[in-house]
């Protein structure tokens, strides 16, 4: 997805109050009254700002947002207080959803400029504060309206300029600061826009988004980007020379045939580490055998929201460039029943010559990311491994809808990976790998078997992973709960989020 030229975001010069824009936008820390560009903007308006203020009971908290006309009091015909809350705990993702807020604003009000004050905070914080806000413009107006045939769904958006003042007084910014500024909103759409276009894979019914489907997408985005950025596609028969004896079983109950993608981005120096993220891509999981109830079904066209992200994110990290060699791995496949399908009791072996009693065909993600996990341990040999799967309810009883349970043995890989979901506002919470609930996985007939005990679910998930990462340094991020929500926030409609996007391109392609 290509988002130049959709909403431009840009720099503009000050000040605000005589910037010529439709939609003036600022954000406000608790009580208003207190805040000097409010306090001058109340003035110009002469004291309407404050009086809706009181009125609308607006505390300048989270959530919170008064919006007035200026009658000709200023060139801005309207001017927008959105809340902050307190000043000590805001965080990039409330920059990212304030951000997300004015711009929907903006289009409901037919506005097709705005005009934002940022937020001061320090220069430190400036580049993220910046790049959070192009992110959040565009991923406030995402819309998956594929579908919707009525009229009120074809009108495009008004919303055409997102400027940004960084100084409300109008304080010429330095060249190392204006630099600062573009290459901040560059990543920010850029990374915008793999996000959007993972929601658009997890979206899209698995009547659409099959194995083959993911797989061509995968070609198109290594297309775009000829020269550092190559895709390898290995069907059935060749997953089978490899051994890929988990994935290929959970495939099998489906006339969509399966497809393994690697897509491999290189720099073009000696690169510096070597990093592979894998997803998980079951385009469709029934449950099979162990059949889920209709009701657990019904969204299970999600279940490839790891392959998605890590699929979109070689897009932007591409187009930003990273001094490390990147590979996306997905095993893709669809779990359904048939005459074909895997059954309990089966007996798999593994790539790494595992062998896997099944006790529960609706554990098919291990099985599948087993296989992935192996491929990447042994033909490209990285440095650090990071998973990504919509892999077990236990994660959303644990931790809710929200966050991401990430599991990982290796202290300094997990710390720099979870200050980097901090810094781009993803909510991630560790979980231990607990070694004795490995008991659970015994089996009488085989080496292992695929799922434990209902307490515990999480954790026995990541301990069946961690036996074909062996002595990787390697990270488990169960994204369950935060893959697809069905409560939206300004920056999230609800449905795909593609989450972890954001965190991937950042570890990929900061220094
Ligand atoms: N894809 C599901 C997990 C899931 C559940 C993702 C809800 C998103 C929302 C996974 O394949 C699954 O079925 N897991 C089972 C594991 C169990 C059989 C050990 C589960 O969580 O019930
Ligand atoms: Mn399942
Ligand atoms: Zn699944």
């Amino acid at each position: 997805m290509d988002l130049k030229g959709v909403i431009e975001v840009t720099s503009l010069a000050g000040p605000a109050l005589q910037g010529q824009v439709e939609l003036l936008a600022l954000a406000v820390f608790g009580d208003p009254t207190k805040d000097s560009t409010f306090k001058s903007a109340d003035q110009a308006l002469g004291g309407v700002l404050a009086d809706v203020a009181r009125t609308e009971l607006f505390e300048g908290k989270i959530g919170q947002s008064i919006c007035v006309h200026t009658h000709g009091r200023i060139p801005a015909k309207r001017v927008i207080v959105v809340g902050g809350g307190a000043r000590g705990d805001f965080t990039n993702a409330n920059i990212r959803d304030l951000a997300a807020s004015i711009a929907q604003a903006a289009n409901k009000v037919g506005a097709t400029s705005v005009g934002f004050v940022l937020p001061v905070f320090g220069s430190n914080r400036e580049a993220t504060l910046v790049q959070m806000t192009a992110q959040g413009v565009h991923l406030g107006t995402y819309k998956f309206g594929r579908y919707l045939t009525g009229d009120e769904h074809k009108r495009p958006p008004s919303l055409k300029n997102f400027g940004i003042f960084s100084d409300a007084k109008g304080k010429k910014p330095s060249a190392a600061q204006a630099k600062a500024f573009a290459s901040a909103v560059t990543r920010g759409v850029t990374m915008a826009a793999a996000i959007n276009h993972a929601r658009d894979l997890i979206n899209e019914p698995a009547a659409v988004i099959t194995p083959a489907a993911l797989a061509a997408d995968a070609q198109a985005i290594a297309k775009k980007h000829k020269g550092s950025l190559s895709v390898t596609v290995l069907d059935h028969k060749k997953c089978a020379e490899l051994g890929m004896g988990m994935f290929l079983a959970v495939g099998q109950g489906s006339d969509q045939e399966s497809r393994f993608i690697h897509m491999t981005y290189k720099p073009a120096k000696k690169p510096r580490k070597k990093i592979c993220f894998i997803g998980k891509g079951v385009t469709f999981d029934s449950g099979g055998y162990s059949l889920k109830p209709s009701q657990g079904m019904e969204d299970m066209k999600v279940d490839m929201s790891g392959a998605a992200a890590v699929i979109a994110s070689m897009d932007a990290i591409a187009t930003i460039g990273s001094d490390c060699e990147i590979h996306a791995v997905a095993a893709c496949c669809e779990n359904l029943v048939s005459g074909r399908a895997y059954k309990l009791g089966d007996v798999l072996t593994s790539m790494d010559g595992t062998t896997v009693e099944i006790n529960n065909t609706d554990a098919e993600g291990r099985l599948t990311l087993g296989d992935a996990i192996t491929y990447a341990r042994t033909k490209i040999e990285p440095d650090e491994i990071f998973d990504f799967a919509t892999l077990t309810g236990a994660c959303m009883v644990a931790l809710g809808p929200y966050t991401a349970g990430v599991m990982s043995d290796h202290e300094s890989l997990l710390k720099g990976w979870m200050s980097t979901a901090d810094r781009m506002g993803e909510d991630m919470w560790r979980l231990p790998l607990i070694g004795r609930l490995r008991e659970q996985l015994k089996s009488p007939i085989a080496d292992m078997r695929n799922t434990g005990d209902r307490f515990g679910g999480a954790i026995t998930a990541g301990l069946f992973l961690k036996t074909f990462a062996k002595d990787t340094p390697w990270v488990h991020v169960d994204i369950a709960g935060p893959a697809s929500l069905s409560t939206a926030r300004p920056s999230q409609p609800k449905g795909g989020t593609g989450f972890a996007v954001a965190t991937i391109v950042e570890y990929a392609t900061s220094k």
